[in-house]
């Protein structure tokens, strides 16, 4: 088994959870199945382990782009490197038995992924730990785009409110200032999530339902959060500030509105 640790942390939310999420799908790889459905197993779970490594390396070197990281090159290179190895290895894979592909497919996720995130990725915590460089806030990225411009545009106004949760107060006017942008954000979300509906249904998005059920979720987390705020300490608000914001922006956004743009991409 893969085992995380926090060693690994880049400090940046996002990517940090994208290679928990590597880690993740990468141990499926030790569940057990019936003998039958072996193949099965091991051909969607390397699809789905490189589709991912691909998007997750896109928002990698997108931020290292954006924070003008010098090592991007070589960040690409390894990248491609990896790419290419899987590629081939995949291509290989056809002949081989299910036992052999499992040994190697650990070994291949030992000495690509968790080296690269190990060695390569961590370069740049060092670098933006030696010139001070803020990895914490949340940037929007144009791969986020989905094409719709009302829904961008309101993506990226969610990002700006977020962003600003991260910028520098003095500790006494933190906590008011913080319980305004979730306000903000709040009545944001709620307007903006109607509009994403509305869209969705427009374009008969079959998963309409699943993806209302997930505003609602997140709806009643930001109320929960907001309703109990004022109990709270400084320390534990801003304990949890950046996951939330993580998990009802960044993500959702990447995650799951992604998923409108690349069905209506396959269905017009
Ligand atoms: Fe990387
Ligand atoms: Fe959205
Ligand atoms: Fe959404």
């Amino acid at each position: 088994m893969f085992e995380w640790k926090k060693e690994y942390e880049l400090g940046h939310l996002m990517l940090d959870k994208e290679h928990q999420e590597l880690f993740k799908i990468a141990n499926e790889a030790f569940c057990v199945v019936e003998p039958s459905q072996k193949e099965q197993k091991m051909s969607s779970l390397i699809q789905r382990l490189s589709d991912y490594f691909e998007i997750h390396m896109m928002h990698e070197e997108d931020f290292m782009d954006s924070i003008g990281y010098p090592g991007l090159q070589n960040e690409k290179k390894s990248h491609d490197k990896i790419k290419k190895d899987f590629q081939e290895w995949r291509e290989n894979h056809k002949h081989k038995s299910i036992s052999t592909l499992e040994r190697e497919l650990a070994f291949n996720i030992e000495n690509t992924i968790i080296t690269h995130i190990k060695f390569e990725d961590m370069k740049m915590r060092h670098w933006c730990e030696k010139y001070h460089i803020d990895i914490k806030g949340v940037r929007w990225h144009d791969t986020y785009l989905l094409g719709n411009d009302l829904i961008d545009k309101e993506h990226k106004h969610l990002f700006e409110i977020a962003n600003e949760a991260f910028r520098y107060v003095p500790a006494h006017q933190r906590k008011e200032k913080i319980k305004n942008i979730i306000h903000e954000l709040y009545k944001y979300v709620i307007e903006h999530f109607s509009n994403e509906e509305k869209y969705m249904e427009s374009i008969n998005y079959p998963a309409l339902k699943e993806h209302i059920v997930i505003h609602e979720n997140i709806k009643i987390k930001m109320n929960e959060f907001i309703k109990k705020f004022s109990l709270l300490s400084l320390k534990e608000i801003e304990d949890n500030l950046a996951l939330f914001i993580e998990e009802w922006v960044v993500l959702h956004v990447i995650h799951e509105d992604s998923k409108i743009a690349k069905w209506e991409l396959n269905n017009k």
